[in-house]
């Protein structure tokens, strides 16, 4: 498969397509399962796996980690990319209220505990998962270089930062932000208009996309905006001879990767048959009027 190479670290790369991992603990899966489904789509070439300390209430990583310990050799082949700062209240996080957290003590916290859950002695990339009000950008940017020089990090992003956040943040840092993971599909396009795309292209930065099915909305939701694209795909289909089942996955997928940021699309199927029919989307090309056709079927309105 095709990789996105960052051009700000020529050694950092990921999969052109990853695979999310938030949903893992409703999956149902074995230890054994878990690290069947981890190999195949290793072998696929999708080697990005994206999870977050407070996935599945605090679980998914551990759970990851009980399906990789089956087959350790498999650490070798994937990029692990976490992410820290947000603290969900509960017993696990020991919060009171929901929260987002930047400081020192609690990433290094979060980062040592992805660690040990995860049963690995480094991630390859750390996000922090949401902008925080209260972040000091200094002292943030310091504990975040720590965390590399020691080995526990290799490379350092953002997720659902706006670009004057990243910005702040970059200023502090003398190692790049690699990556920024937001929120983007055929239902979510606003970061094309919003500077956010912009920024990330202008900077180098990849961005990840979440929720590329817009959580699988694209598919099953009854609202006005889903139909209307949900339509749209399949007369794409149609026209291209394609199966409407795999057709309208492969050909949402196809929009984003046509995007000239070079996206990251972060799959978050459990479901082995849909992953590997997903990448299809990479031998697929749209040509402009078919990607107008979905931009305009998805914001529901002509362009200007
Ligand atoms: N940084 C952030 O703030 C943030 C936020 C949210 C998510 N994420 C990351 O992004 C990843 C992906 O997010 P997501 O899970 O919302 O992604 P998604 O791929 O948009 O949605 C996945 C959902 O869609 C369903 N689905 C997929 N294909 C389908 C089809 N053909 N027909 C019907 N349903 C279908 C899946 O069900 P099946 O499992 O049954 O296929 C699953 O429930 C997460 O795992 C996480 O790693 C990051």
């Amino acid at each position: 498969m095709q990789r996105i190479t960052s051009h700000l670290i020529p050694e950092c790369s990921f999969s052109r397509i990853a695979f999310g991992l938030w949903r893992l603990t409703d999956w149902n899966y074995s230890p054994r399962e878990r690290a069947n489904l981890f190999e195949q789509m290793l072998d696929l070439g999708v080697t990005t796996f994206d999870l977050a300390d407070i996935y599945g209430d605090y679980r998914c990583e551990q759970f990851f980690g009980e399906g990789l310990k089956l087959q350790p050799e498999l650490r070798a082949r994937m990029e692990i990319v976490s992410k820290c700062s947000i603290r969900l209240a509960g017993a696990a996080s020991g919060a009171r209220i929901n929260h987002y957290d930047t400081d020192a003590a609690h990433v290094r916290k979060s980062v040592e505990t992805s660690l040990r859950d995860m049963g690995i002695e480094q991630m390859d990339l750390l996000l922090l998962h949401r902008p925080d009000p209260l972040m000091d950008a200094d002292a943030l940017a310091a504990v975040l270089e720590q965390l590399v020089a020691e080995g526990k990090v290799k490379h350092l992003g953002v997720s659902n930062f706006l670009p004057h956040q990243t910005d702040l943040l970059q200023s502090r840092l003398s190692l790049p932000l690699v990556a920024n993971q937001i929120e983007v599909s055929l239902l979510h396009s606003q970061p094309m208009f919003d500077g956010q795309l912009d920024h990330c292209q202008q900077h180098r930065i990849i961005p990840m996309a979440w929720s590329p099915f817009a959580g699988g909305r694209l598919f099953a939701g009854d609202d006005a905006d889903s139909v209307r694209v949900r339509k749209c795909l399949q007369q794409l289909c149609e026209a291209r001879g394609l199966n409407a089942d795999d057709g309208v996955m492969q050909l949402a997928l196809a929009w984003l990767l046509r995007h000239p940021s070079r996206m990251v699309p972060v799959l978050g199927s459990g479901n082995p048959a849909r992953l590997v029919a997903a990448l299809a989307a990479l031998e697929m090309e749209l040509d402009r009027e078919e990607w107008f056709e979905l931009l305009r079927a998805g914001r529901g309105r002509d362009v200007d």
